[in-house]
Formats: C-alpha cells, sequence, structure tokens
C-alpha cells in the first residue's frame, strides 16, 4: 500500500540573482512497511528532497501527500502537529541533549508528541523501547559517555518512541565504522518489520542497500532510477 506520495516536486533556490532548480519534478512513493534508499551524488538534491517530504520546508511546486492528507496545503501548526505525532528523524550525527540523560531524552519527546500516558507508563515505554535498541543498561547515562554507535541506537529510539508511521534517516551510518554501520542497519531493517514503520533513508554507503527493498537514484535534482529488490 502507498503511504507517502511526492508528485511533480520542484525546488528552486534563488542564488543571487539566479534561480537554482534543485528539484527537477520528482515522482516517487513509499510503500507501507518498506525501507526506502534514497541515493546519489553529494549536491544531487537528497536532503533536500527528504526534508520536503518530512514537511521541514516547503516544496517551490508539486504535492506531498501522506495517509489521506496533503502537506502542500497544511499550515505550519498543522504540519508541526503531524511531523510531533507520525514523523521520526535520524540524521547522520545523533544529536542528543548534552546535558539529559539517555531516559531523559526519550521522555523529552513523549512531551513533544504530547503523549497521552501517565508519567509511569511513559517510562515503562522508555524502557521497552530502549531494550528494542539494547540500551536499556545506560539509561541513566549523558550522550558524553556512550560511544557513536550507541549514540545512534539512542537516537533510533527516540526518533521512534512516539511510535511514528514515517522514519526520515539522512545518512545515518555515516558517522559509524563498517561494523556499527551494519548493526545499526540490521537495527533499523528489524524495527521496521516488527513496528510496521515505513522508511525513507539517505544513504552514500553501498554495503547500506542490502537493507533496503527499494532503491531509488537520483541525480541533479531528477529520479534517474527506481530498484524493488
Ligand atoms: N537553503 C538553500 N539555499 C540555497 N541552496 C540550497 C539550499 N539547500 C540546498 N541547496 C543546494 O541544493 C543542492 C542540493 O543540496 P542537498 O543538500 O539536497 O544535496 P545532497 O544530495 O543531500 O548532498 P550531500 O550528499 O552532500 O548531502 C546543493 O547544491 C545545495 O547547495
Ligand atoms: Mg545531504
Amino acid at each position: 500500500m502507498t503511504l507517502f506520495t511526492i508528485d511533480k516536486v520542484r525546488k528552486t533556490f534563488k542564488n543571487g540573482e539566479v534561480e537554482e532548480e534543485i528539484l527537477k519534478g520528482i515522482n516517487l512513493s513509499l510503500k507501507e512497511g518498506e525501507i526506502t534508499a534514497l541515493v546519489g551524488a553529494s549536491g544531487s538534491g537528497k536532503s533536500t528532497l527528504l526534508t520536503i517530504a518530512a514537511g521541514l520546508q516547503s516544496a517551490t511546486d508539486g504535492q506531498v501527500l501522506f495517509e489521506d492528507q496533503n502537506l502542500t496545503t497544511m499550515n505550519t501548526e498543522q504540519i508541526r502537529k503531524l511531523r510531533a505525532s507520525k514523523f521520526g528523524f535520524v540524521f547522520q550525527f545523533s544529536h542528543l541533549v548534552p546535558f539529559l540523560t539517555v531516559e531523559e531524552q526519550l521522555l523529552l519527546m513523549l512531551d513533544i508528541a504530547e503523549s497521552p500516558l501517565k508519567k509511569h507508563e511513559q517510562q515503562s515505554e522508555v524502557h521497552r523501547l530502549l531494550q528494542l535498541v539494547g540500551m536499556a543498561h545506560r539509561k541513566a547515562a549523558y550522550p558524553a559517555v556512550l560511544s557513536g554507535g550507541e549514540k545512534q541506537r539512542v537516537a533510533i529510539a527516540r526518533a521512534i518512541i512516539h511510535q511514528p508511521k514515517v522514519l526520515f534517516a539522512d545518512e545515518p551510518t555515516a558517522s559509524l565504522d563498517s561494523q556499527r554501520s551494519q548493526e545499526i542497519m540490521q537495527l533499523l531493517s528489524e524495527l521496521t518489520t516488527t513496528l510496521n514503520i515505513t522508511t525513507l533513508m539517505v544513504t552514500h554507503d553501498e554495503e547500506m542497500l542490502a537493507y533496503a527493498d527499494r532503491m531509488i537514484k537520483i541525480s541533479d535534482g531528477a529520479v534517474l532510477s527506481n530498484t524493488l529488490y
């Protein structure tokens, strides 16, 4: 089933006097429960496309449709609500808050997502998620004492604690060595299955494609190929 549709999306930026077209009419859809890898050369427009899909910036033209909602016609507050409740984000660096413990990072996310759970329920939900990513034993730790792979595990738990439908990941393994990258992708692919999350992931790493269900190549702002494995 199609969960997400990007329809003829264009994005232009003003560069001084010149208007540059970064995305040149992109069409793609995300199927429920699939991991889609978005690949392409540096500067081809991958992050721009991901942030437009996630409602972090708007398209110049075209539409972004999620379930029965059209992000293109929603106002900022509606999009913020949608993002907070239905989308999760993982980036190259974990961006954990330095002065919060692992547990507090996740509780904060539940707060932002306006979770209806009571405090003790939130705490047990946080514990469950941390167990899922193998980090429950580090609940009381601050980010500074965690390894890169451990931080990324926490970042993934934080990205999915509010049970989003879609996970947007921009080079989630780029700051990790090969072994840690494999572990993180293994984890992401397991979570995609067990929690029925749909994932759009930008990657530079050929090895990570083994975990994707579909690969979309973009070149110079246009889709070059769309391959289902
Ligand atoms: N806000 C902006 N204003 C002007 N130009 C921008 C803006 N955002 C992105 N661009 C330009 O759009 C192009 C595509 O950028 P984007 O970040 O999407 O590439 P990318 O494929 O993610 O590259 P990388 O693999 O290096 O992360 C680049 O030339 C970039 O300079
Ligand atoms: Mg990028």
